[in-house]
């Protein structure tokens, strides 16, 4: 039997949502939305609007069967006047007309979190007419649409909607009230019962709605889905368990609330929104169920522990971050919890019909020559569809996949920032590049599954996958460890029999040849590094916290390297973190040579596979210039450092970058890294070249001596001279002037590179990352 193709007629495609793709927020009489008034960030997302053409023909190109899109309810009634704004309807109109033309499926989501302004302002979700006035529009979009649209979901993910909403106030509308929330939570189900009840008189195929379920684990429970619990654990689980999940499947497919929930509404504002006859009717018939599936919900009991704003009710209980990979969003990558939610639904509900909506994952993507390699995506994808296969074996009824998303896009709070899409979006330009991971999603459309991409012999992650548990796990199994337990043990043997599973040496060493030992190499430090220190402390406590034990070793002699090089051989540690490599030397080289995985901080001088963190130097130096170059300086010096640094090569790279845009010469003065070879150096270029009216500097360092300088000559900063640095070190905003200077992220470097090597350490993919830095303007330009 082949383990890896999907059943007949499996629906594979992408899901979007309006707000966060389509931009021409005035355009056809749409009306402000909830996160329109909430979001500082530009709104022209991806332009969706007027592109969608290009977007359709992307979606046939890669052989979406699929596509799962959001109606702007400002769109289509702008105002609380009550009256249809047909020229909203209008886009949804061409916009199926074009999928239809090339064969895509749509799937309609009525509420994707957009809530018309003017209707916040009558009291959103809180007030019960609300729920009301969402059948209207349910109604009023399917009278228009209903002729095209099979399957519609009412809600997008309530959970979020009202408690980040409307509890903890981190997404729009940003209310901060317990009680709002939970009203909002129950009038959003009311919502979805009346819209259910428009739909099907209107006629609907199939009505469903969208849930983010999120198993809900303790720590030890992330390797060993089987441990018991102790009384308080347990209970801590089930609660959020209640709030998180259940609060919404049971009454919407029970018709009631599950019974721990009602006295924490109770307590939080009354139970009087919560009238007789609701229940009955929030619990339509549904024809499907759509699950958003991410990560866990990882809890422990702690008796003095606060409730979470956004779990009101939560006392007692610990939210913990566990030592897994990690997503760039810093979201934990279990894919085995997927097979679990997936296979609880289906004991719990046997008749309904389960969609994975949405799953995917932001990554740091590079944009290289010759494409985008977003290897750590596909694997994301491919562990996720493994495990999603795994349930559908077991019984479970999912009738498709859809990756979030097609495009790089708007993401709520976190804003353009994260990179979920398959394809990328240059935001300056709207070009789309279909992403590796694209190409590769198309390839398993095509075959209806991933036979192909694996050998056939089963490997850990199958027998893993196959019995619902870690690799980790599996290996303590086939290596004989008694800290399983039994129920566990009998499942993995049971795989392992059944897959004909030889355990080879990766699996064994992946628990026996650990030493859990991992070296954090210094090279020398650089003068004033609070990037040292922030590794230092970060890269310590993060991995201290996966059980792992830090030697910090100094990299300044070749004798020095010897002794590193000789340990790693000898694997007497399990990984090398080492910084900075900056210096051209041969020991990152050395020790990629051994079997011991390495990561860096800071690119190497030599192109070499072994990855990396670093952050955009080039794009950093290019907006400095940039900047420099909007105020109206032509003549603009640059401070370089010592050019075998590669961050200074590539702060030149971008500085130069962007003077060629502009038309512009380079005037560049060399320096070490102290301040009075900055000052020396501006004196020098001040010589040159009189007319300079402009410093970009390769460190603040460096600047700060040539605002010294400037001092010295009698040049006005900044009316006579800019002086613009990198790095913003902390002397940069108390100088006089403050020091206009490029942010690079300390501890996200750190922890990036922690996370870095703890994905080695679990085999997975890894690429190197390179993260944004940021120009802070200050009064020096
Ligand atoms: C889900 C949302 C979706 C997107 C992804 C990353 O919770 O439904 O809009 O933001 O997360």
């Amino acid at each position: 039997m082949s383990t890896a193709s999907f059943p007949e007629g499996f629906v594979w495609g992408v899901s979007t949502s309006a707000f966060q793709i389509e931009g021409a927020t005035s355009a056809g009489g749409r009306g402000p939305s909830i996160w329109d008034v909430f979001s500082a960030d530009r709104a022209e997302a991806c332009d969706h609007y007027h592109r969608y053409p290009e977007d359709v023909r992307l979606m046939k190109d890669l052989g979406m069967a699929a596509y799962r899109f959001s109606v702007s309810w400002p769109r289509v009634f702008p105002d609380a006047s009550g009256k249809v704004n047909e020229a909203g309807l209008d886009f949804y109109d061409r916009l199926l007309d074009a999928l239809l033309a090339v064969g895509i499926t749509p799937y309609a989501t009525l509420y994707h979190w957009d809530l018309p302004q003017a209707v916040e302002e009558l009291g959103g979700w809180p007030s019960r007419d609300t729920a009301r006035r969402f059948a209207d529009y349910a109604a009023a979009v399917h009278g228009r649409l209903g002729d095209r649209v099979d399957t519609w979901f009412t809600l997008n993910e309530p959970w979020v909607a009202a408690f980040l909403g409307y509890g903890d106030g981190s997404h729009a509308p940003g209310r901060k009230s317990a009680a709002e929330a939970f009203r909002s939570a129950h009038h959003m189900m009311l919502a979805h019962g009346l819209a259910t009840q428009a739909l099907r008189s209107g006629g609907a195929a199939r009505v469903g709605t969208v849930l983010n379920i999120s198993p809900v684990l303790t720590p030890a429970q992330v390797s060993d889905f089987g441990r018991r619990l102790s009384e308080e654990d347990a209970e801590a689980v089930a609660r959020i368990d209640a709030l998180a999940n259940r609060q919404f499947l049971e009454p919407m497919l029970r018709g009631s609330y599950p019974a721990e929930i009602l006295p924490i509404i109770e307590r939080n504002g009354g139970l009087d929104h919560i009238r007789d006859g609701d229940l009955d009717i929030i619990a339509q018939p549904l024809d499907l169920l759509g699950i958003n599936y991410y990560s866990p919900s990882v809890v422990q009991a702690q008796p003095s522990e606060p409730a979470a704003s956004a779990y009101p009710g939560s006392e007692g209980v610990l939210f913990c971050t566990i030592p897994t990979a990690v997503t760039a969003m810093g979201w934990p990558i279990v894919p085995n919890c997927l097979s679990l939610v997936l296979r609880r639904l289906s004991a719990e509900y046997p008749e309904l019909d389960l969609m994975v909506t949405e799953n995917g994952a932001d990554f740091v993507d590079v944009v290289t020559g010759d494409g985008i390699h977003d290897v750590e995506r596909i694997s994301f994808v491919e562990e996720h569809l493994r495990a999603l296969l795994s349930a559908v074996e077991d019984g479970a009824r999912v009738r498709g996949y859809l990756v979030w998303t097609l495009l790089d896009n708007f993401e709520w709070t976190e804003g353009y920032q994260r990179k979920f899409g398959l394809v990328h979006v240059d935001f300056a330009t709207q070009k789309r590049r279909p992403k590796d991971s694209a190409l590769w999603y198309r390839d398993v459309i095509r075959r209806n599954g991933l036979t192909e991409t694996r050998p056939k012999r089963p490997t850990l992650e199958t027998v893993a996958a196959r019995s619902g548990v870690s690799r980790a796990t599996v290996s303590r199994v086939v290596n004989g460890e008694a800290s399983v337990s039994p129920e566990v043990r009998t499942a993995v043997m049971r795989a392992v029999k059944e897959l004909g599973y030889v355990p080879n040496a990766a699996a064994r060493s992946l628990v026996t040849r650990r030493t859990n030992a991992i070296a954090l190499v210094l090279s020398v430090p650089r003068q004033g590094d609070a990037l040292t220190a922030a590794v230092v402390q970060y890269v310590t406590s993060m991995l201290e916290g996966a059980g792992k034990q830090i030697t910090l070793m100094l990299a300044d002699t070749a004798e020095s390297h010897r002794r590193i090089v000789q340990q790693a051989e000898a694997r007497l540690v399990d990984g090398v973190v080492l910084l900075p490599p900056d210096r051209g030397d041969t020991l990152a080289e050395r020790l990629s040579r051994t079997d011991v995985p390495i990561v860096l901080l800071g690119k190497p001088a030599v192109a070499s596979l072994v990855p990396y963190v670093d952050v955009d130097n080039a794009g950093g130096a290019a907006a400095a210039t940039e900047h420099l170059l909007a105020s109206g300086r032509r003549r603009i010096g640059m401070i370089c450092g010592p050019m075998d640094l590669v961050a200074v090569q590539d702060r030149l790279a971008g500085h130069r970058a962007a003077l060629q845009r502009a038309g512009a010469q380079p005037l560049l003065a060399l320096a070490d890294l102290t301040r009075a070879s900055g000052a020396a150096a501006a004196r020098q270029l001040l010589g040159d070249e009189p007319a300079l009216d402009a410093v970009f500097a390769a460190t603040d360092q460096l600047a700060v001596g040539a605002l010294q300088a400037a001092r010295e000559l009698g040049r006005r900063v900044p009316e006579d001279l800019a002086i613009v640095g990198f790095d913003d070190i902390d002397a940069a905003s108390a100088t006089t002037p403050g020091l206009t200077t490029v942010r690079v992220p300390l501890a996200e470097q750190a922890l990036a590179v922690a996370r870095l090597l703890l994905s080695r350490l679990e085999g997975r993919h890894t690429t190197s990352v390179v993260l944004p830095t940021r120009l802070v303007v200050r009064e020096s330009s």
